[in-house]
């Protein structure tokens, strides 16, 4: 029988030191991802993001906005693409350590953008055929030729949306630093996780929680949401809630239209 597909975005917030200038790992997040996506019951295909592998340095020279010709640039995205392929390679050995296997799909070298939202020549078939072989496909934020600017931010948000448009899983998941989004200041103790969210949400975020990096934090991962919510039952969530969902009992912030 055909399994039921959940596709799950680690941000690099989880699975790093976010607040760390130099790439630095979350070991114990890292450790608990590979037990929790050791089941059998589901295809998974996996999505992580960058944290403090890519974006400081993606900030510094302005790889978001495209060429600028300048020689401190092009070191800068050769050096990007390796932290970000540095971060995938451990997170694949996290999930290799607990008899996974994975397929590692880089965006840089697998896809074009046109401007950072649009992805012009998806390769659905590498995704496909690692399923075929039972391997967890493994993709994420990177640096991409684009049609645009030259090169471009992809963001794992947006790799999200793309696999929930065309592979319509039963769960399209967030998982974050924090169980959902809070209808508050996360640092007062009074906030609570907000059980649904749509697009009004945008508005009235608490701007300790909209976390602007070089993707745009928070507000684009709940348009990103909103759109894959069309396809997918979509979710905000943390990795302590994680689990549940392969039993069936999603938690956290549930997205809808
Ligand atoms: C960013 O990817 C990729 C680079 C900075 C090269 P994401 O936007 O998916 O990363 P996080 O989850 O916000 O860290």
């Amino acid at each position: 029988m055909k399994k039921e597909m959940v596709i799950v975005k680690f941000g690099g917030s989880l699975i790093t030191d976010k607040s760390s200038d130099k790439p630095k790992i979350n070991r114990l997040h890292l450790e608990a991802i590979g037990k929790i996506l050791n089941q059998k019951n589901y295809d998974l295909i996996v999505v992580h993001g960058a944290g403090s592998f890519g974006h400081p340095i993606a900030k510094k020279f302005g790889i978001a906005t495209g060429l600028d010709g300048s020689h401190g640039q092009e070191k800068a995205i050769k050096e990007t693409r390796e932290q970000v392929q540095e971060l995938n390679n451990i997170l694949c050995n996290y999930m290799n350590a607990e008899g996974i296997s994975t397929a590692s799909i880089a965006p840089s070298s697998t896809m074009t953008t046109n401007g950072p939202k649009e992805i012009i020549d998806f390769p659905f078939e590498l995704f496909d055929r690692a399923l075929k072989e039972n391997k967890i496909p493994v993709t994420f934020g990177d640096v991409t030729q684009d049609e645009k600017q030259g090169i471009s931010i992809l963001s794992g948000d947006i790799l999200m949306m793309e696999l929930t448009k065309y592979y319509e899983p039963l769960y399209s998941i967030f998982v974050m630093d924090h169980p959902g989004v809070y209808d508050g200041d996360p640092n007062n103790p009074d906030s609570k996780i907000k059980s649904i969210i749509n697009i009004e949400t945008i508005k009235n975020l608490n701007s300790n929680q909209k976390g602007a990096d070089v993707t745009g934090g928070l507000v684009g991962k709940i348009e990103c949401a909103v759109e894959m919510a069309n396809y997918s039952e979509t979710w905000i969530t943390n990795l302590d809630l994680l689990k549940g969902f392969f039993d069936k009992k999603p938690l956290g912030s549930k997205v809808v239209l």
